[in-house]
């Protein structure tokens, strides 16, 4: 929990003016990062001498003071099928339950983030919104819902929260705010996500052997002279760019010229539409609100299809730009509103695989690459196609660091660790392994690595053997789903292991699960659940309970996607 501290020199002026002070909750539930760097951002903004601000994850936040705030600021996101982050689950269950309290002396603001091309988009803001106002809270701006690219509408929703705060608040004046927020950029690094830096790629290869069924790449960049520093369980946020050829498909359908100037929405610079295709839009994914903005240019069909959820759902489901145009052209527009109804590109996050401490001017990354095929045409996942096809030894890239305060090694070097994570999610364990050998730390770890096939998917193989022999690793199991009749995954080798798996659990171990949400860190939570119960004589609703408490411990910890 952090508390901004207000200047001593205000501390008379405060007490002076105990009625006009403003106590204000600011709250975020944040799974991969970005609403707790929005809070922390805003809450800063926010302090000035008539208010009190405290900054909380809901993690940490004791459920039963809601009833007591007077102002609550609240930063959530929503994963998955609808699901709230790991880190606000026991707030969530708590103010969905009978047990929350009335809420009629609170004022509240709810910033939803989520992504709009999945069918729950932003479900836990809405819900916990709906859920305030239920239990007698008003609002003190309306919710906003923001898409992958929420800069802007994160400012928006902050600042009509100051202009409110502001009049209800005779004290305070727009001008000191205006200060804090000046104050603030001037310490802001020099490299981030909105102005990345370019990484000079220093080693590009593919793991996987001859024969698999996988292309993963080992990626090495230089980030000397970035001034960037990270930790282990940070990510790297990559700008990459779209394939050319789609691109040129794109214009031939449309029949637009390559070279008809745009203007990127929020932006004042004008652009050929073919850089605005390739470096600036997102072309490959279909979201609801693309479809509603693009009726009305498109043929009265999709009008129709957008009457009915379930057809709308399955065809949105592998389906891109080009197939919509294809479908349900011509698109009787020009290429400035076809820029318009796009999202921006966003930055693909992978999980850095190598220490700060142990190299400070290089970042190392593993990078899955995605290829399939859907309604008879190839596909590729676009960041991780470029990796593995257009980019050479001596390009760069745009990347920044992604901080994630929610994936830590414990602060004390002799907690026992366990790291799971099969396929690209052993990547952050690469990381934390180099940092326990750099800071020559203690305690026991033990990883659960799983693919295809030994032969071919092993990755990093003789590193882990190297700390193995060191002693950095303490215990490696695997799991290869493909070298024998009945498929073994990551979570059999722990059921297998289920009693010492406890035992450490018990020692006080700290639990990493890296990798795939949908199938394997559901399977995998499920797999602990059953560990706990049985282990620890518990029924199933007692071992859930132990392992959300675990969570709450920051004991068990993930990063998955
Ligand atoms: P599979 O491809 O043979 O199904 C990394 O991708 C590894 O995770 C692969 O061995 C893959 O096996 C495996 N995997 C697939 N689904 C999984 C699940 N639900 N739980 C754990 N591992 C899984």
């Amino acid at each position: 929990v952090a508390t901004l501290e207000q200047p001593q020199t205000t501390a008379i002026k405060q007490s002076e003016q105990a009625q006009a002070v403003q106590e204000i909750t600011f709250l975020y539930g944040s799974q991969t990062g970005n609403c707790q760097h929005l809070a922390e951002r805003f809450a800063k903004q926010l302090s000035n001498p008539n208010r009190k601000i405290s900054l909380t994850s809901l993690s940490d936040y004791k459920n039963n003071t809601l009833k007591k705030a007077e102002y609550v600021l609240l930063i959530i996101s929503t994963h998955g099928e609808g699901d709230p982050p790991d880190t606000a689950k026991s707030f969530y269950d708590f103010i969905l339950s009978e047990r929350a309290p009335k809420l009629n002396d609170l004022q509240y603001a709810i910033l939803a983030l989520g992504d709009s091309s999945y069918e729950f988009f932003c479900h836990t803001g809405k819900q916990l919104d709906e859920r305030f106002a239920e239990l007698g809270a008003r609002r003190l701006v309306e919710r906003i819902d923001c898409d992958l690219d929420f800069d802007v509408d994160a400012e928006q929703w902050f600042s009509s929260i100051i202009t409110v705060l502001e009049q209800q608040s005779p004290t305070t004046t727009a001008v000191e705010t205006e200060q804090v927020i000046t104050s603030l950029e001037a310490d802001a690094p020099t490299y981030s996500r909105t102005q990345p830096f370019h990484a000079t790629v220093l080693e590009n290869i593919n793991l996987n052997g001859r024969g698999s069924n996988k292309e993963t790449r080992h990626l090495e960049l230089s980030i000397e002279d970035s001034g960037f520093t990270f930790e282990p369980g940070d990510s790297i946020g990559i700008y990459p760019h779209n394939n050319a050829a789609l691109v040129q498909q794109l214009l031939a359908i449309t029949g637009f010229a390559a070279d008809e100037q745009v203007t990127l929405p929020k932006q004042n610079q004008s652009i050929s539409l073919e850089a605005a295709l390739t470096s600036h839009v997102e072309i490959t994914v279909l979201t609801k609100p693309l479809l509603v903005q693009a009726a009305p240019y498109l043929n009265s069909n999709l009008s129709t299809l957008l009457q009915q959820p379930d057809q709308l759902r399955s065809y949105m489901k592998g389906r891109d730009l080009l197939d919509l145009l294809y479908d349900y052209g011509p698109f009787e527009a020009t290429g400035q509103q076809l820029v318009e109804l796009l999202r921006k590109l966003p930055a693909r996050l992978y999980s850095i695989a190598s220490s700060y401490k142990a190299n400070p001017d290089e970042v190392h990354l593993l990078i899955g690459t995605v290829r399939y095929e859907s309604y008879e045409r190839a596909r590729e996942g676009v960041c991780s196609i470029q990796c593995a096809e257009r980019l050479q030894i001596g390009d760069t890239l745009p990347i920044y660091v992604h901080k994630n305060s929610n994936f830590r090694l414990p602060t004390d070097p002799e907690a026992p660790v366990i790291m799971v994570g099969p396929g690209t999610g052993v990547a952050p364990f690469r990381s934390f392994l180099e940092e326990r050998e750099e800071i020559a730390a203690t305690g026991e770890t033990w990883l659960f690595f799983g693919d295809q096939h030994y032969v071919t998917d092993f990755y990093y193989q003789t590193e882990w053997q190297r700390w193995i022999k060191q002693g950095v690793l303490t215990k490696l199991d695997v799991a290869f789903s493909r070298d024998t009749s009945e498929k073994v995954y990551v979570q059999h080798r722990m059921l297998a292991h289920r009693t010492e798996l406890y035992e450490w659990l018990q020692r006080g171990a700290y639990i990493y699960v890296c990798g795939d949400e949908k199938q394997m860190a559901h399977d995998v939570h499920q797999t602990l659940r059953a560990i706990v119960a049985q282990e620890g004589s518990m029924d199933e609703q007692t071992a859930e309970q132990y392992l959300t408490q675990l969570m709450q411990q920051k004991r068990y910890q993930r990063d998955v996607y």
